[in-house]
């Protein structure tokens, strides 16, 4: 059946006539919106929703207006806001909503601008921040379930969701503001089955004073999984609005259509290729709800920048870029791009009678500088606080720290070369003795140990972790920071620890201790200059002679760098400069090649460096070896996008689970895997917590990320690809995911990429063993 066809009763209903109010015109009358049969309702008019994300946080708050106007001049008529806990309540009980956090202004502007308002709550967000938005505190018990109903989370979760009907209640659209609809939750079904969670917080917000109609959103695939019956659905996808729209009928086969996320791009992480979106693909999607009346978010319309220490993490360890340009049809810095005017005219062919598109607003001016050296430094180990004293090392949040870094102390015996191991590190750990640097333990690695050699005297470890941010998707999201003992030398147990908190916050910086560089120290530091500006404007800071660390610039922390890429510039707004000297801060944790910073005109987001990581190699587990194995399992996987759990005919043990692809559905040599799920003895799935890659023969990395990552992040959007540009290898094709540890297995769950294409796998064999690697 045809797209149209399958949604005909919300065509016919669209046509009898459609709300054409903005906003802006209906600024102070109160308003209905309402959820129809088969359409929206506003007003008791059918309303398409023609809608896009922006989040407050991501964007300067002085250009908060800008970008909505420019959202608004891409044809949109509401905007899409996730609010993220932990920015509103970053101490427990305290609330601020002054300036980057200020929703209700966020709010206000877009209802001038003419726009109205899907607000997204949480009190979980995901959406690449810091552990999904809900705040670092909660971690403090040990045990909290986080996103269920143990109520060390769902107490603080419903005081929260109060806090924020007290302050955006009054913005709803029934009162005179643009607050159309409100979410609960998100994608719950990736995570849990609980509905009487989701309706505990269902009741919540409406306890808390919301009166417009609430909506949970999932990938088709896991709505099942914890839907309140009785709650409208939305379906969250980056392409086949067919198929998608098709199994959100099967659960709501009533109501209208909402694709509440649809992805036009997609967010980056370190060391792996910058992602851009398939536009063709996107404008015909695009099209394809338009033809039918269906309604939709566009996530992101603007990514903006994940400033601050706020950018969150993938699974099972994929730290976020601080650009969150997402490819989106606004850019990072504001510009509308050439799918931003491409999205424009086609929305052009879909206008009521008498609707009109605003012209984009101007951009800001953007400005360069010539390089600058940084010409003082200020050693961490020369800026430390007083220790606390511990008989061994906690994680940071014991010691009631949410953010920064966090260095560990202790004096070793004299003794021979011996083997230094924590149970784990989160996320990286430079190693000293004496003062000398010795090594980096790496989360990415399959294990924290590193070997230190001989002492002839007593020799003081130190350890300076730099967390990444908490993980922000899946069952790992209690992502505690630091160095998780036990930490043992050669077998026994460390003891007396020194902890020195470095919380990287405006006190911390106001109190350095700089002096002016002489040769420049591979050590910890922070380097501090400055760079005068006649006018000021926007700017990207070249950061491409730096190692890794954070910025600064006139106090504003602008993010995270690393110079593996693929981001290479920070995005500096000209709304924090200033005419005359402007002070810029780098801590730099590995040391720079050069250091100096240049203002340039434009972004570098796609400048991959492999060869300057510090990890030995990216894969540093050594070859497959299915030679002597026996399959566990030979078999084919049904065609099309469905996810198909498979159950192993006996159980299996082993730490390596390798899928084979030996041919594809459509007869060509390439095989690709949205996502694995790997199931315990009992059938349910086990935490990614501490999976790697093994292995995988092939993986395209050029012009599409086509890393194996993406088969273990969670996320069914990215997938696994064999390289298809520079070559292309045939079948079988091997991924081998090591789990970390020995487990009992009884069955796996494969999930087809999604976006049409090649790679979908038909033959296949699977291999569970110990040995399934040489080393
Ligand atoms: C999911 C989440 C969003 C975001 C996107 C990826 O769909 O709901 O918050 O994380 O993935 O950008």
């Amino acid at each position: 059946m045809k797209l149209k066809n399958l949604f005909l009763p919300v065509l016919c209903a669209l046509r009898l006539g459609l709300a054409l109010a903005t906003a802006a015109e209906a600024s102070k009358p109160l308003h209905t919106f309402a959820i129809g049969t088969n359409q929206f309702l506003l007003d008791g008019q059918a309303f398409e929703i023609r809608c896009g994300e922006i989040h407050a946080a991501r964007v300067p708050e002085p250009y908060w207006r800008n970008r909505l106007k420019m959202a608004r001049a891409m044809g949109l008529n509401t905007i899409c806001a996730y609010l993220f806990w932990n920015q509103i309540e970053p101490r427990p009980g305290h609330f601020d909503w002054s300036g980057q956090a200020d929703l209700a202004e966020f709010c206000r502007i877009a209802q001038e601008e003419g726009l109205w308002v899907i607000l997204r709550p949480g009190p979980y967000s995901c959406a690449e921040w810091e552990m999904g938005g809900t705040p670092w505190w909660l971690l403090k018990d040990e045990d909290v379930q986080l996103r269920s109903r143990d109520p060390h989370y769902l107490g603080p979760a419903k005081s929260y969701l109060k806090e924020v009907g007290r302050v955006l209640g009054p913005l709803q659209v029934t009162r005179g503001g643009p607050i159309i609809m409100v979410q609960v939750e998100n994608e719950y079904g990736f995570y849990g089955n609980d509905v009487a969670y989701i309706k505990q917080l269902k009741n919540t917000l409406q306890e808390a004073g919301f009166e417009v109609p609430l909506f949970q959103c999932n990938p088709p695939d896991v709505m099942k999984n914890g839907l309140l019956t009785n709650l409208f659905q939305a379906a969250n996808f980056g392409s086949d609005p067919q198929g998608n729209f098709t199994k959100l009928r099967v659960l709501q086969p009533q109501g209208p259509l909402l694709c509440s996320e649809f992805y036009p791009g997609w967010f980056d992480t370190w060391g792996q290729p910058h992602h851009y979106g398939n536009t063709p693909r996107y404008l015909a999607d695009l099209k394809a709800m338009l033809e039918v009346g269906a309604s939709f978010s566009i996530y992101m319309v603007h990514g903006g920048t994940t400033f601050g220490l706020w950018s969150g993490c993938d699974r099972p360890f994929k730290p976020d870029t601080s650009s969150y340009d997402y490819d989106a049809p606004i850019s990072e810095a504001g510009w509308p791009t050439d799918k931003f005017f491409k999205t424009r005219e086609l929305f052009s062919h879909y206008l009521l009678p008498g609707e009109a598109i605003p012209d984009p607003p101007d951009t800001n001016a953007v400005i360069t500088f010539a390089p600058v050296e940084l010409k003082e430094i200020a050693p961490l180990s020369d800026n430390l606080p007083a220790a606390l004293k511990d008989a061994v090392p906690r994680n940071m949040e014991a010691y009631d720290q949410g953010y920064g870094c966090i260095w560990y102390r202790t004096t070793l015996p004299a003794g021979p070369a011996s083997l230094l191991q924590a149970a784990a590190i989160h996320d990286f750990g430079y190693v000293f003795l004496d003062g000398e640097k010795v090594g980096i333990l790496d989360r990415r690695a399959p294990s924290a140990k590193l070997m230190l050699p001989v002492r002839r005297n007593d020799s003081r470890l130190d350890i300076l972790v730099e967390p990444m941010g908490r993980i922000n998707f899946g069952p790992e999201m209690a992502d505690h920071k630091g160095l998780i003992a036990p930490v043992k030398l050669g077998g026994a147990v460390l003891k007396n620890w020194d902890i020195f908190r470095l919380p990287l916050d405006g006190s911390m910086l106001a109190n350095l201790n700089y002096t002016p560089v002489k040769l420049p120290p591979a050590q910890p530091a922070f380097w501090r200059g400055s760079f005068v500006l006649d006018q000021p404007g926007d700017t990207f800071l070249d950061l491409r002679g730096w190692g890794k660390g954070d910025l600064w610039v006139n106090g504003h922390c602008l993010g995270r760098y690393w110079n593996v890429g693929p981001t290479q510039t920070a995005y500096t707004p000209g709304g924090w400069l200033h005419a005359g000297t402007n002070e810029i801060v780098i801590l730099d944790l590995l040391g720079p090649a050069k250091p100096e910073v240049a203002g340039l005109a434009r972004p570098i987001l796609d400048e991959l460096h492999p060869e300057k990581d510090f990890a030995p190699s990216r894969r540093p587990h050594g070859m497959l070896n299915l030679a002597s194995v026996k399959p566990a399992l030979s078999a084919e996987f049904m065609p099309g996008a469905e996810s198909q759990d498979v159950k192993l005919p006996v159980l299996v043990k082993g730490r390596y689970f390798c899928l084979e692809s030996l041919s594809a559905f459509d007869g060509k040599p390439f095989a690709a895997v949205a996502e694995l799920d790997i199931f315990d003895a009992r059938g349910l799935p086990i935490s990614h917590d501490g999976w790697t890659i093994a292995y995988v023969d092939s993986e395209e990395r050029t012009k599409e990320d086509g890393t194996a990552e993406n088969a273990i992040d969670g996320q069914t959007a990215d997938y696994w690809h064999t390289e298809w540009s520079a070559d292309e290898p045939a079948h079988p094709h091997q991924i081998v995911v090591d789990l970390g540890q020995s487990q009992t297995i009884s069955g796996f769950r494969y999930v087809p990429r999604q976006s049409p294409g090649a790679g979908r796998i038909k033959n296949y064999r699977i291999y569970v063993g110990e040995n399934l690697i040489l080393r």
